[in-house]
């Protein structure tokens, strides 16, 4: 993290003659948000690239079983991860914009609204598109498995197709976010 003139740059909205605390609520914010994003960029990182390419490697009814046990708790964990991201992140905003009411013209805040926009849109294609195909996914498993069916239906297989183009497509805007996130904060 870089630091100008012996202060944080995260802290640069902080009044510095304002009681310590508020310097605090604003370090809480940012740490709870970028840990927050982590959080997202990570299990959908981990679901798209670590998970799914090597579910190949298991036998049918192996892959069933972690789709039906182990997949939706990573899309819970991803999907409460991406939730605080949003609600720290508008948090922070209201903080920044409290200290400073023409943040939006100024370039960190443009390259800011240029990252809100961004993860806006990442966040209706996931929320709307990504963890429901996954979560549906889960539950197909599931009852495969209850039903004793040796191997996962076609429709299975299209549905995690879908989720995973989508997901790819979600992780691509999440990178854009994630820079012009960082861009506001160096600028
Ligand atoms: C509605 C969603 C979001 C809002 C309202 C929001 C808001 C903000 C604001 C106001 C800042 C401070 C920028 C500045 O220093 O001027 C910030 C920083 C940051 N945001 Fe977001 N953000 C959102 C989503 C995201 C997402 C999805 C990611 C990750 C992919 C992300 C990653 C970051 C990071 C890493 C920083 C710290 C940048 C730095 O100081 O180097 N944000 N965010």
């Amino acid at each position: 993290m870089a630091i100008k003139a012996g202060r944080l740059v995260l802290l640069k909205y902080a009044q510095p003659e304002r009681a310590v605390v508020t310097d605090i609520l604003l370090a809480a914010l940012v740490f709870a948000h970028v840990l927050s994003a982590m959080g997202w960029l990570g299990g959908a990182l981990l679901t798209t690239f670590g998970v799914g390419p090597n579910l190949r490697k298991l036998t049918q009814t192996a892959s069933l079983e972690f789709n039906a046990k182990i997949l939706p708790s990573m899309v819970r964990f991803t999907r409460a991860a991406a939730a605080l991201t949003l609600l720290f992140g508008l948090a922070l905003l209201g903080y920044v914009y409290s200290q400073d009411n023409t943040y939006f013209s100024t370039t960190a805040g443009m390259d800011a609204s240029a990252g809100i926009v961004l993860a806006l849109i990442t966040a209706a294609i996931g929320f709307s598109v990504v963890i429901p195909s996954f979560m549906k996914i889960g539950k197909m498993a599931a009852s495969t498995l209850e039903g004793g069916q040796p191997a996962p239906p076609q429709e299975m297989l299209t549905l995690a197709k879908k989720a995973r183009t989508w997901s790819m497509i979600v992780l691509a805007l999440l990178f854009a976010t994630l820079a012009a996130m960082v861009a506001a904060g160096v600028s």
